[in-house]
């Protein structure tokens, strides 16, 4: 058969997804953590890939799943949390807007496996899948070998056990609660995410009624977290919005780097940290350095982070800001404190070694 006959579309996807392999799980795997820093790999979205000298792997988030891939009808189900926030009925535009950079299936090794909330950019069946077929184990404070603990708020653990996640994997966490991992701890904090609140548990016609119900559940279904390290302190805010209370957190704990879900929301909408947001909240938590996130993935929150650097010059000097933002790629490593100084990353380059052979040109000056 000739190559032509031989495709199909199977084979296409085969051989295209997921767009980056296994070159950022290899990379994570042979990364060899120097004692007193933290490496950092941004998974897209809010997913980030934690790696420490002392061999802890975790990571908050992870996901591996898209948006919209058809118009369908064109309508959004009548109660989806945007749909209950505006009052809504048109299908929401949100197609993913960044590649696979890892790939769930081929983890070789993962200590624990954490969610902020239960949004489905936010957790994976697929991973998680994975992680209990593979029979990883990590261990306990004390040193006994135990499978991999599945970390989140109660909405988050009730999500994985519908996805078959034996219950005793699961740890359910609320705000002020710590749990060790190896040369980790995490501490589970308040969330802000006011679209969680909107978030009913049916989407359909029979949706739960919000009208005059005062919410007390934030605790339930998000978590901000802490993940103190031996490279520094990294706050991850999951998908809260911003709030007063990131002054309290910056007083209660010493935080090094902090992640914000940062986007420009449309009209109607109120659902990512704006440029202003994640400079207020960066000065409140008191961190070194503040990064956005969340604003790659979906193009109807696209939002261009240099916004927050431009914003950030125009207001350091006269509120005598304490920190800096770095901007990041998807995919992309940060490593703290050996990257503090950096302000934008860019991907590695290549082409280290030219010149270390003989170029094969007909002549130098065409060089
Ligand atoms: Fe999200």
């Amino acid at each position: 058969m000739s190559k032509v006959d031989e495709i199909t579309r199977d084979s296409w996807i085969m051989s295209t997804f997921p767009e980056w392999g296994t070159w950022l799980n290899e990379e994570i795997e042979n990364e060899e953590v120097k004692p007193g820093t933290v490496a950092m790999w941004w998974l897209g979205c809010t997913g980030i890939w934690f790696k420490t000298p002392g061999g802890a792997n975790i990571t908050i988030d992870l996901w591996a799943g898209n948006g919209k891939r058809t118009h369908g009808d064109g309508k959004m189900k009548v109660g989806h949390q945007m749909a209950n926030m505006c009052g809504c009925r048109n299908m929401q535009p949100n197609l993913r807007a960044v590649p696979f950079v890892i790939d769930p299936f081929a983890i070789k090794q993962v200590d624990a496996v954490l969610a902020t909330h239960y949004h489905q950019d936010h957790m994976s069946a697929e991973y998680a899948s994975h992680v209990l077929k593979s029979g990883m184990t990590t261990v306990d404070e004390n040193g006994n070998e135990i499978p991999v603990p599945f970390i989140g708020p109660k909405k988050s653990v009730e999500l994985w056990q519908k996805w078959g996640v034996p219950a005793d994997r699961c740890i359910t966490v609320k705000p002020g609660d710590t749990i060790k991992i190896k040369d980790i701890e995490i501490v589970a904090l308040d969330s802000f995410d006011r679209t969680c609140i909107t978030t009913t548990d049916s989407q359909g016609a029979d949706r739960e009624d919000l009208h005059g119900k005062c919410p007390t559940d934030m605790d339930d279904k998000a978590v901000n977290y802490l993940v103190k390290t031996p490279g520094g302190n990294i706050y991850h805010s999951g998908d809260s919005h911003y709030s007063i209370y990131y002054a309290k957190h910056g007083k209660d704990y010493d935080i090094d780097v902090a992640f914000g879900s940062y986007g420009e929301n449309p009209v109607g909408m109120q659902d990512k940290m704006t440029s202003v947001d994640i400079l207020r909240m960066a000065e409140a938590l008191r961190t070194d350095v503040v990064i956005p996130i969340h604003y790659d993935v979906w193009t109807n929150f696209k939002a261009d982070p240099k916004e927050i650097e431009l914003l950030y010059n125009y207001k350091k000097d006269v509120l005598d800001y304490k920190f800096h933002p770095f901007i990041w790629d998807v995919g992309g490593k940060y490593v703290y404190p050996t990257d503090k100084a950096k302000r934008q990353y860019h991907y590695r380059r290549g082409f280290e070694d030219c010149f270390e052979e003989e170029p094969n040109v007909p002549y130098r000056s065409v060089l």
